[in-house]
């Protein structure tokens, strides 16, 4: 069984619950359960639709019983059940329909087992022994059914170089060009910008997770998100700026860890103090999309930030986008900057003041107010090379010898390279 915003957290779960519509049956179970060691009063009268309703709320456990009896479409039903019930969840189904074509698609739809009624205690054991035993199987995780999941952050080199518009830009064009369950996570937690862009209000999801993490699970975060459209959720606050951020990071791998069992897709927005201050967010991380400028102090920032990322975070893969080039107005070219950051830029985005305010009259992100512009045609392009279905052309990697670098003209460079950032800031093992 497997519901789509929920995760499986094996500590908050019983072992076992029951929904049977009748007391003569609940007679019969409670004693076995009892012999298991589990709780009489998981034992709940009531049928299917019981279930559902109580699981919706709650966590599944980790065996649950429920009986059919009162069902008039019991397959339509099972399918309820699936959407509230918690992955490895194992199920045990009663009737009293003593139908072979049921017993057999109940078990194509995810049943574990189907007993008929009148309940025996040795039929009740048997079942229950062999479902713990199926619970407890380590789960073959077959390949071709394990759900993807990219979970991409949007750093900036500098603030305003246009991440947070990056990062709605793509968590807009995955869930909806793409359709593909998607979490923006907007962790500049005091500014930003991520609902706001979205035309909403931020809420106190992202405040409550940062108070409570031990909150946090598939239900918290499907009633904290804002839901943004059918496949776009996104977590975020607006926090008073008299409250300094009280973390030890706990809720942001959490809601990571969330987010990889709810959803295909995570875009988060996250910016350098934040990777500086909680670098084992990057743990979870598969994409970098590196947003910069071409100035000077971009260049410098790139340059620290990639070989961080090289040293502390290599199995990310990483994307630099130049945002806000104008044509002969640039403090440094691209080929000093390549030269200086020694890798080729993947994408260059135009400087586009119609387009940004297009958006912002709109209430739209970036990419959604500009479809038909070229800076929107870029954007695009970007989400569909995190997707890997793009044009990985400009993917290449570092430039070799040529030009000569404008950070080398400067000194810059080595000076960096002698400042190597402190071994303190490696990602935790
Ligand atoms: N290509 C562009 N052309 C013109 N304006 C742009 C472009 N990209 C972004 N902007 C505008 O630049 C401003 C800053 O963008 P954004 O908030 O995305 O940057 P940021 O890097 O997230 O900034 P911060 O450091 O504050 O988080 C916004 O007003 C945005 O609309
Ligand atoms: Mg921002």
């Amino acid at each position: 069984m497997n519901a789509p915003w929920k995760s499986s957290m094996p500590g908050n779960r019983d072992p076992f619950a029951a929904f049977l519509c009748d007391e003569a049956a609940l007679e019969v179970l409670r004693p076995v359960v009892i012999e298991m060691g589990w709780q009489p009063e998981k034992c709940n009268k009531g049928g299917l639709r019981n279930a559902v309703q109580s699981l919706s709320i709650t966590a599944s456990p980790n065996i649950l019983m429920v009986d059919l009896s009162e069902s008039g479409d019991p397959l339509n039903d099972i399918n309820g059940l699936a959407e509230v019930c918690e992955p490895g969840t194992v199920v045990i189904a009663v009737g009293q329909v003593n139908d072979v074509r049921l017993y057999r698609d109940l078990v194509a739809s995810g049943i574990h087992d189907y007993l008929l009624k009148p309940l025996s205690p040795g039929q009740i054991r048997d079942a229950l022994i062999q479902a713990q035993a199926v619970f407890s199987q380590p789960r073959q995780t077959d390949a071709s059914t394990a759900k993807r999941h990219i979970s991409t952050a949007i750093v900036g080199t500098r603030g305003g170089v246009g991440a947070s518009m990056l990062a709605t830009s793509l968590a807009w064009l995955f869930s909806t060009d793409h359709k593909m369950p998607t979490a923006l996570l907007d962790l500049d937690v005091h500014f930003g910008t991520g609902a706001l862009s979205l035309d909403l209000e931020p809420g106190r999801g992202l405040t409550d997770a940062i108070e409570n993490p031990s909150r946090i699970d598939g239900l918290f975060i499907e009633r904290a998100m804002i839901r943004a459209n059918d496949n776009l959720s996104i977590l975020s606050a607006e926090a008073p700026i008299n409250a300094p951020l009280m973390t030890d990071g706990t809720a942001f791998v959490q809601l990571e860890e969330e987010f990889r069992q709810a959803f295909e897709m995570t875009v988060i927005d996250l910016p350098r103090n934040m990777l500086i201050n909680f670098p084992h967010l990057m743990a979870d991380v598969n994409v970098v999309v590196l947003a910069t400028e071409f100035t000077l102090a971009s260049a410098r920032d790139a340059i620290r930030i990639l070989s961080w990322l090289k040293a502390n975070a290599a199995h990310v893969q990483t994307f630099v986008i130049v945002n806000k080039v104008q044509a002969q107005n640039q403090e440094i070219s691209r080929a000093d900057f390549e030269a200086s950051i020694e890798r080729k830029v993947n994408f260059v985005l135009p400087y586009d003041l119609k387009g940004a305010s297009n958006a912002a009259k709109l209430g739209q992100t970036f990419a959604e107010a500009n479809r038909s512009a070229k800076s929107g045609a870029v954007v695009r392009q970007i989400a569909q090379t995190v997707l890997g279905i793009g044009d990985g052309e400009e993917a290449a990697p570092v430039v070799q010898g040529g030009k000569k670098s404008l950070l080398g003209k400067l000194d810059l460079k080595s000076m960096l390279a002698k400042k190597k950032e402190p071994a303190k800031d490696q990602v935790p093992a």
